[in-house]
C-alpha cells in the first residue's frame, strides 16, 4: 500500500474508533471536517518515509505515529485559526473550523485531536510496548513546553523581541523533528540521528510558508494571504527580505538533504525532499516574485 493510502486509512480507523459508541455528533463532525479532505500530509509522509528507511518492521506502529502527527498538526491549525490567535476565515480552501462549527466546538475538536494522537499510538503499540516510551516522548515534546507548538504560539504573546529561528523551530520545526524521530522509533531504530533532518526541514517549511504568505495567491494557498504583515508576526520575509528568505530556505533544504543518516532508503528520502521543496516554492513563483 502506498504512503498516502496508509495515512488515510490510519486516520479514518482512529477516528471511527473514537466515535463509537455515543460521541456527540457535532464534535465528531467537526473533527472529521478538520481532517478531511486532506492537506499536504507532509508530516505523516515524512514519518513513514523514515520508518521505511529504517526497515518498518511494525507498520501498524509507524501508521499510528504518522496519524498522531497529523492529528496534532490539524489540532494546531484549528487553534491557530481561532479569533484569539490568527482569526482566519479560511483553511484548506473552506471555512475554518470555528467559522463552520462555532468557537466552543473548535476548541474542543482541537483538544480531542490532541488526546486522540496519544491514544492512537497506545492502541497500536501493544505488540511492542517498549517502543511507546520513545514515541510518546518524541511526539509530546513537539507539542508542549519548552520548545513545542504551544511554546511557539506563546512567543506571539510575548512583548519583547522574538528570535525568529527559535519561534519557527518551536511552532513548526518541532513537529517535523517528531516526524523523523518517531518514524525511526516506530521501526525500533536509534532515533536521535534523525532529529536534525526534521529540524532543518521544519524550519525550511515555515520559511516557505512565510514566503508564500507574501507571494502566493489565496486561491492556491487555500487560506488568506498577507496575514503575517497584517497580524504583525515575526516572519522570514519581514526579517530577511524576500531574496534573503529564499536563500535561507535553499540553505536549509540543502542542509536537510545532507543530514540524512546513511541508510538503504536515503535515495528515496532525498527525492521526497527535493519534490517537496519544488512543490512549496516552485521556480516560477520565486522567479515572478523576484
Ligand atoms: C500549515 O501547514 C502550517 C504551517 C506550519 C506552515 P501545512 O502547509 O502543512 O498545512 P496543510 O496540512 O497542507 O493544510
Ligand atoms: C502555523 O503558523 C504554525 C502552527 C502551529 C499552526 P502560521 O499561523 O504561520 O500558519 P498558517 O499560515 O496559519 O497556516
Ligand atoms: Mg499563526
Ligand atoms: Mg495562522
Amino acid at each position: 500500500m502506498d504512503a498516502i493510502s496508509r495515512i488515510e486509512q490510519a486516520l479514518t480507523a482512529a477516528v471511527d474508533r473514537a466515535e463509537f459508541p455515543g460521541c456527540p455528533p457535532r464534535l465528531i463532525a467537526s473533527v472529521r471536517y478538520a481532517l478531511f479532505p486532506k492537506g499536504a500530509r507532509i508530516r505523516p509522509r515524512l514519518c513513514l518515509a523514515v520508518a521505511g528507511a529504517c526497515g518498518d518492521d511494525h507498520p501498524e506502529v509507524s501508521d499510528a505515529a504518522a496519524a498522531a502527527l497529523e492529528f496534532l498538526h490539524c489540532a494546531s491549525l484549528i487553534h491557530d485559526d481561532l479569533p484569539c490567535f490568527d482569526d482566519a476565515a479560511t483553511r484548506r480552501g473552506k471555512p475554518s473550523v470555528h467559522r463552520a462549527f462555532g468557537e466552543p466546538l473548535a476548541v474542543l475538536a482541537g483538544d480531542a485531536l490532541i488526546v486522540l494522537a496519544f491514544q492512537t499510538m497506545a492502541w497500536a503499540a501493544c505488540k511492542v510496548p517498549e517502543r511507546l516510551v520513545g514515541l510518546v516522548s518524541a511526539v509530546g515534546s513537539a507539542v508542549g513546553m519548552p520548545r513545542g507548538i504551544v511554546a511557539g504560539q506563546a512567543w506571539e504573546c510575548e512583548s519583547g523581541a522574538v528570535d525568529l529561528s527559535a519561534y519557527h523551530q518551536s511552532k513548526t520545526g518541532a513537529l517535523f523533528a517528531a516526524a523523523t524521530v518517531s518514524g525511526a522509533a516506530a521501526a525500533g531504530a536509534v532515533a536521535e540521528p534523525w532529529r536534525s533532518l526534521g529540524e532543518r526541514l521544519g524550519e525550511a517549511y515555515q520559511i516557505a510558508d512565510d514566503i508564500r504568505d507574501v507571494v502566493a495567491d489565496p486561491q492556491a494557498l487555500g487560506k488568506d494571504a498577507g496575514q503575517d504583515a497584517l497580524l504583525g508576526r515575526p516572519s522570514a520575509v519581514g526579517e530577511l527580505g524576500l531574496a534573503g528568505a529564499i536563500e535561507r530556505f535553499e540553505t536549509l533544504t540543502e542542509a536537510a538533504v545532507a543530514s540524512i543518516p546513511a541508510c538503504p532508503g536515503a535515495v528515496d528520502l532525498r527525492k521526497l525532499i527535493v519534490l517537496e521543496s519544488n512543490r512549496l516554492l516552485p521556480k516560477g513563483l520565486v522567479h515572478r516574485a523576484a
